[in-house]
């Protein structure tokens, strides 16, 4: 069975009454649900934590790295500020996909980059709380077509 650890970085804890005319109305746990019933229909495990700190974080993505589990990465504004994720994903060899709810290119340019991007096989962005649900539909054919490339 495919296992995805969905990873959340600061302040997304406060979803649901933080700036919801850029987030929406939708908290982390009506996320975590929809995505436990969609991991459940498509056969996965799935494993969904949050943290306001990136020592957490960089812990959870090696923990996911040695498990061989995917990693869907919304690290909010560590995505902008930290060489520390992007090296955890790197020196892991995690599968990620970098997840926003928010097109963080259609806002401050101190959005536009991210140092978590180049060592992602992918990123989405834009679709509000369906950016979760649109990554874990990627991450199945990728950790598939690298489990099938393993064996
Ligand atoms: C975010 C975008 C980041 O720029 C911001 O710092 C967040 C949320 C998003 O999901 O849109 O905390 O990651």
């Amino acid at each position: 069975m495919s296992a995805v650890h969905v990873l959340n970085g600061p302040n997304l804890n406060l979803l649901g009454t933080r700036e919801p005319q850029t987030y929406g109305t939708t908290t982390l746990a009506d996320i975590e649900a929809g995505l436990r019933e969609r991991a459940s229909a498509l056969g996965l495990s799935l494993t969904f934590r949050q943290s306001n700190h990136e020592g957490d974080l960089v812990t959870w993505i090696q923990e996911a790295g040695r498990a061989g589990a995917g990693v869907l990465l919304n690290a909010g504004a560590y995505t902008h500020t930290s060489v520390a994720l992007r090296d955890a994903i790197a020196g892991s060899g995690a599968l990620a996909i970098e997840v926003h709810l928010s097109n963080v290119h259609a806002r401050e340019s101190f959005r536009h980059h991210s140092f978590i991007a180049p060592v992602c096989a992918g990123v989405i962005c834009g679709f509000g709380a369906r950016s979760y649900a649109l990554a874990l539909e990627a991450i199945v054919p990728l950790l598939q077509a690298r489990d099938a490339a393993k064996a």
